[in-house]
């Protein structure tokens, strides 16, 4: 949702800032633009589309340089996709102040009025421009330093954000801010940093510091200075960035997604493996005692989009291994629904970035219902990270393309590890069987090596399918999970209608849609309903459809109504959906190429959603 950068030191800024926003394009890319300071003042270039529209407009300004600005790549909330609602915003009659933003300021309105009746006049229609002119105003005049001036506007905003501030009165400052939105400050030699995430800053320093809430800090090439809300300073731990650049590129793939499906095995690898010693699962350092898991009346497993599908998975395993009720939820709706959590409930939020707005919501809601918090996250050191009272990584590595895979695949893994550490908790779970779901957990990463390498007929099959209009998906249990995570894949990056039914369910009105050739994709791993799925294909398959599907190497029902059959290898079922769902990204991914989509920034998406 939106990406910052900013940089200040010696050298000349633009191509640092330009760099910063194609590496953070993931985050939004409705509009780009940048501000810097140069001979003449503060110059602001800024246009509508990608960041490469703005590298052209910044070509056909001629060259200049600055050692200091700022940078903005946008996601639309306030005023759709225009030059006018880019980022940065001035502030003053005389634009003496630029701001970029991300997140929400909801008393924009309100403060847009009063501006105005000071005179100030609006050239946008967003909410960003209320504080670049809010800054302006409260700083006019009056005797004190920018960051004074950011505190008392901070102080007079309701909503979220990050925020980078610049002003005429000093071209080498940048005042960064943040309140429920990410920012960091990357720490160089002689040159700083503000940055939405890393991979902005990495390409200059692996140093750097996390701002919290209500925060502001004053950047400059020699120092950084943080001060909290009173105005006092804050002593802020250095972090140190722990992976590679190449991680964070496409490495000779055509696309950051199936970079990141190719990962799976690793992904799934690096999560589990820490985590197994000697057939024993051992992780102790995330809050997750024997005596809370034992006690836990409830877990409650809450997410949004793909990590709430692993969360259905993850509920279905959870139960079947250590037989306490767990619910799953979608977090914007469980924030909102008066949820009943007791003081000995587990509350598992789970997601990729760490920063999404609704799941940091009702972590936040569950630590005030005096429940144990527990993330599962891949962004190191991300906000619901640091919030909840234990972490269990996933160590999927950097994802950029706005679908998600290998972080979903990691997921999976960390929920699998957490169903086990449950049953054995509880006494559910004897060595022999321990060791049997251990050794099937290490084995995992091969066998989705080897769904991988199906990979030339998952495109034969894409290419068939490509021009279908809708796809729906099929399965029960375990595998009703996976297709809703298939079909969520499908219709992000093809923008091809898909649906995901319970295959019992269909029948119940949606069968009205199938017709002669719609494209059915079911699914069949879970041996107690291999014969009430294949019911549900031949109720499909009267009415016309065509049907991929996706089955157990054991599978034994009749096949003969099916185009195309894709088997798994040998696995516990209820670790089946880490298999299944490889062929289904892959159609996602194919189907999205041949249809020539974006498939790395898929139209009104953005990565990390960072408002509700
Ligand atoms: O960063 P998070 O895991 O919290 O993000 C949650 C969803 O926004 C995310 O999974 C989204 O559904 C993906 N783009 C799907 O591919």
């Amino acid at each position: 949702m939106c990406g910052i950068v900013g940089f200040t030191g010696q050298e000349n800024a633009l191509p640092i800032l330009m760099r910063g926003l194609y590496s953070l394009e993931y985050r939004g890319y409705d509009s780009a633009g940048i501000a810097a300071f140069t001979e003449d003042g503060l110059k602001v270039i800024k246009t509508k589309g990608r960041i490469s529209n703005l590298e052209e407009k910044l070509r056909g300004e001629g060259s200049f340089s600055s050692t200091c600005g700022i940078g903005h790549t946008r996601w639309a909330t306030h005023g759709g996709p225009s030059d006018r609602n880019s980022h940065p915003h001035l502030g003053g009659r005389d634009g003496k102040v630029a701001v970029v933003h991300n997140g929400i300021i909801e008393n924009y309105l309100f403060l847009r009025g009063q501006l105005e009746k000071h005179g100030y006049v609006f050239q946008s229609e967003t909410d960003t421009e209320t504080v670049a002119h809010l800054i302006d105003y409260l700083h006019t005049g009056r005797q004190e330093d920018l960051a004074q001036t950011v505190l008392k506007a901070l102080s007079l905003l309701r909503g979220s954000y990050a925020l980078g501030v610049v002003s005429m009165d000093d071209s080498s400052e940048i005042v960064a801010a943040r309140r429920d939105n990410p920012l960091i400050i990357g720490l160089g030699e002689g040159e700083n940093m503000i940055a939405s995430d890393i991979t902005a800053i990495i390409s200059r320093t692996r140093r750097y510091i996390i701002l919290d809430d209500n925060e502001v800090a004053v950047v400059r090439p020699d120092r950084v200075t943080v001060y909290n809300q009173l105005g006092d300073v804050v002593d802020k731990p250095v972090q140190e960035v722990n992976w590679d650049l190449s991680a964070a590129e496409k490495g000779g793939y055509a696309h950051f997604m199936l970079k990141e499906i190719m990962e799976q095995p690793r992904a799934f690898s690096d999560t589990v493996r820490p985590r197994i010693q000697d057939g024993e699962i051992v992780f102790e350092d995330n809050g997750l005692t024997d005596e809370r898991l034992r006690e836990a009346g409830h877990i409650h497993l809450i997410a949004c989009g793909s990590a709430y599908h692993a969360g259905m998975v993850g509920k279905a395993v959870i139960e079947e291994l250590g037989r306490v009720r767990c619910s799953v939820s979608v977090a914007s709706e469980f924030r909102y629904s008066n949820p009943i959590i007791r003081e000995k409930d587990l509350c598992i939020v789970i997601s990729q970035s760490g920063e999404t707005a609704d799941s940091l919501a009702a972590l936040r809601q569950a630590q005030r219902a005096g429940a144990f918090t527990l993330a599962v996250v891949n962004v190191v050191s991300s906000t619901i990270a640091r919030e909840a009272d234990g972490v269990l990584y996933t160590w999927a590595g950097p994802e950029i393309a706005v679908a998600t895979t290998k972080a979903y695949s990691a997921q999976l893994a960390a929920l699998y590890l957490i169903a086990a550490k449950v049953a054995k908790a509880r006494g559910l779970l004897d060595r022999q069987t321990e060791r049997e779901l251990c050794g099937a957990l290490l084995q995992l990463p091969d066998s989705i090596r080897e769904m991988l390498e199906q990979i030339k007929t998952v495109q034969y099959l894409a290419s068939k399918y490509a021009n279908r209009s809708s796809v729906f998906y099929l399965g029960r249990g375990l595998d009703y999970a996976a297709a809703m995570e298939a079909s969520l894949k499908l219709k992000e990056i093809s923008y091809v209608h898909s649906e995901a039914y319970a295959a019992g369910e269909l029948k119940h009105g949606t069968i009205s849609l199938i017709e002669e050739g719609t494209l059915v994709v079911a699914l069949a791993t879970q041996r107690h309903l291999y014969e009430k799925t294949v019911s549900n294909i031949r109720e499909v398959t009267a009415r016309g459809a065509e049907v991929v599907l996706i089955a157990a190497e054991d599978f034994d029902g009749d096949v003969s109504a099916c185009k195309n059959v894709i088997r798994l290898p040998a696995c516990m079922e209820r670790f089946a959906a880490s298999l299944s769902i490889i062929p289904m990204q892959l159609f996602a991914y194919y189907v999205a190429v041949e249809r020539s989509c974006d498939v790395d920034k898929p139209r009104n998406l953005a990565k990390s959603v960072t408002v509700e």
